[in-house]
């Protein structure tokens, strides 16, 4: 269906263009809310959580005034159906995955600013809050909603928690909110066959109260709205235009169920909200737990009530309409707060040739690799280098080994290496500014350029290019390294070897500048050998005008080379997914 609908914002657009100087930009990068009734696998983590870290760093690099922003999505059917399914309360639940959520983005160097969860009490507040102004400006209606039933359960079984063959495209395991298939929003009764999730049986079908939001009344200016932003993913305002071709219809944002948000309202006291109500307002919820914090309560409104912040969201295919359409009409018929700049909807990573799936074991499980004693910044490469940008991408065990080796030991760490080995052995850790050449200045502009691409990628959010041009600054400097001989002019031409080290050691500030985004620790590690200190910012070009250099220490070897038994050992702790149930046992 999204495939048929031409965008009328055609090819993408300069985006992204950097604002005048004096005027500090301000950015809000928001990271979709993992449900926490599993613990992530490696399709999480390069489907949200480090693209949209490898952003937030970068515009911290420049400068800008920037938060990271996430949290757990912790309330209704997804996590009441887990518990069930565990045999713990949802509170239990919740807490313990909330646990490892954390745990595993910390391990990762996901940098948030806050990572909250919606079970708190600031969240409740915010959700009703919003929820009331809404209700108050007439976008809410009351009516009644037939709804699934599990009589073996004894649950309300709301959208996910039914599967049954799409009425669209005929899939067979579409589920009620959504068919993952061919995207297409749907309600369960629609589903041909459904059945409940949790143990298979027939659900039945009872009418219960419900509050539903005016979607048809919001569509006008959704569409004016969707259609100005010029800078979207082609993708992504497709989707988006779609669903408003087809029309949109009032949507229930209440359910029958006892975990979660209760309702604000008279006679609905007994129900909460939607869970995709409540989640995407977590992303204002987690901003102000971030300013209570941070000693300055109201600091939340910068983000959220300035139009000059951009908003960025990042998040996987399957929440594109979310993001693009149900929580952008809450936020326009609230009329409070800013809408989002960017919608960064990413595709989906694979494994080995098939999906990512932990009930069959087929993937790559987060809370092993934090057990794998590999350095974070190893796998940060590789799961950078398959961030689904424009198409679904592929996790292969022979393409990690091949590209850890060849790109990042070969090139960037072997570039780092032997320059900084240089001037630690043969000029004593103290590399002096010089005047450059011609030749260097050649070098320079050629490795300015790859700067300049990658700010230009970085701005317009495509992190896989902006890698390439780090890995080209790398070759760039090797050839140099290589071609000039260090080794030899050391004896036969001392200042003119100088000159060559005092180059690479600015090519060596560039590769640190432009990895901190990808790499953090690495680069936290040569800017800390080189005491780079101020001169690991992003603001200026970047060019090779470092004052003299004095090492602070010997260098150390950045990453170490993956060879074929360390391949087999890393497989054999990484792909084995654990038991949920482990997780409760303490
Ligand atoms: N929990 C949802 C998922 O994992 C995403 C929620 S995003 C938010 O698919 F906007 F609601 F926060
Ligand atoms: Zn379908």
């Amino acid at each position: 269906m999204s495939s048929k609908v031409e965008s009328k914002t055609g090819k993408a657009e300069k985006r992204g263009t950097a604002s005048p100087s004096s005027e500090k930009r301000r950015v809000l990068v928001c990271c979709a809310l993992p449900y926490t009734n599993a613990v992530p696998h490696v399709g999480n983590i390069v489907g949200s959580h480090l693209p949209a870290d490898i952003f937030a760093r970068y515009c911290r690099l420049k400068g800008y005034e920037t938060l990271l922003i996430g949290g757990a999505d912790e309330n209704g059917t997804p996590t009441e159906v887990a518990a069930i399914e565990l045999k713990v309360t949802p509170k239990r639940l919740t807490d313990v995955f909330y646990k490892v959520h954390k745990m595993i983005y910390d391990w990762f160097e996901i940098s948030y600013d806050n990572f909250s969860r919606t079970s708190l009490p600031v969240h409740h507040k915010t959700t009703q809050d919003l929820f009331l102004k809404i209700y108050e400006k007439g976008y809410i209606t009351k009516g009644v909603m037939r709804q699934p039933y599990c009589e073996t359960d004894k649950l309300f079984l709301a959208d996910r928690y039914v599967v049954g063959k799409c009425p669209v495209c005929g899939y067979e395991f579409a589920r009620g909110d959504q068919c993952e298939n061919c995207a297409t929003l749907l309600e369960p009764e629609q589903l041909i066959n459904p059945r409940c999730k949790i143990d298979g049986s027939a659900p039945v079908f009872k009418d219960s109260d419900n509050l539903f939001l005016e979607r048809e009344k919001l569509q006008p200016s959704l569409e004016t709205w969707i259609l100005s932003q010029k800078h979207w993913r082609k993708q992504v305002s497709s989707i988006a235009l779609a669903w408003i071709k087809e029309g949109l219809r009032k949507r229930s944002i209440t359910r029958d169920l006892k975990w979660g948000v209760p309702v604000p309202l008279k006679g609905f006291e007994d129900k909460i909200f939607y869970v995709w109500f409540d989640a995407p307002i977590g992303y204002i919820s987690s901003t102000k737990e971030w300013a209570e914090r941070s000693g300055n309560p109201d600091k939340w409104k910068d983000y959220w009530l300035d139009p000059k912040t951009r908003i960025y969201n990042f998040l996987g295919k399957d929440n594109i309409p979310f993001h693009t359409i149900f929580w952008p009409g809450m936020l326009m018929a609230n009329g409070d707060y800013n809408l989002p700049y960017d919608v960064v909807g990413l595709q989906y990573c694979n494994y080995e040739g098939d999906k990512i799936s932990k009930s069959r074991n087929w993937g790559i499980f987060c809370e092993k690799v934090v057990e794998s004693g590999l350095d974070p910044d190893i796998w940060r490469y590789y799961l950078a280098y398959l961030i689904p940008e424009t198409k679904d991408s592929e996790f292969k065990w022979d393409d990690f080994q091949t590209r850890i080796n060849n790109e990042l030991v070969a090139a960037i760490g072997n570039f780092v290496h032997r320059t900084l080995t240089f001037a630690s052995n043969f000029l004593g850790g103290v590399v002096e500014r010089k005047e450059l050449g011609d030749e260097e200045r050649q070098v320079e502009s050629k490795v300015l350029q790859q700067v300049a691409e990658a700010d230009s990628a970085l701005q317009d959010v495509r992190l896989k290019d902006a890698l390439r041009n780090v890995l080209q600054v790398a070759i760039i400097g090797n050839e140099y390294f290589q071609k000039n001989q260090p080794w030899v002019l050391i004896k036969e031409d001392p200042e003119r070897c100088k000159l060559v080290i005092y180059t690479c050691v600015n090519i060596c500030r560039v590769i640190a500048v432009t990895m901190a985004p990808f790499l953090p620790s690495s680069s936290a590690r040569i800017s800390g050998l080189l005491d780079l200190k101020g001169a690991l910012s992003w603001e200026g070009e970047l060019k090779f005008s470092l004052e003299t250099v004095t090492m602070k220490a010997k260098p150390e070897i950045l990453f170490k080379k993956i060879d074929d038994k360390e391949v087999v050992r890393l497989k054999s702790i990484v792909t084995k997914s654990s038991d949920a149930a482990e997780f409760f046992n303490s």
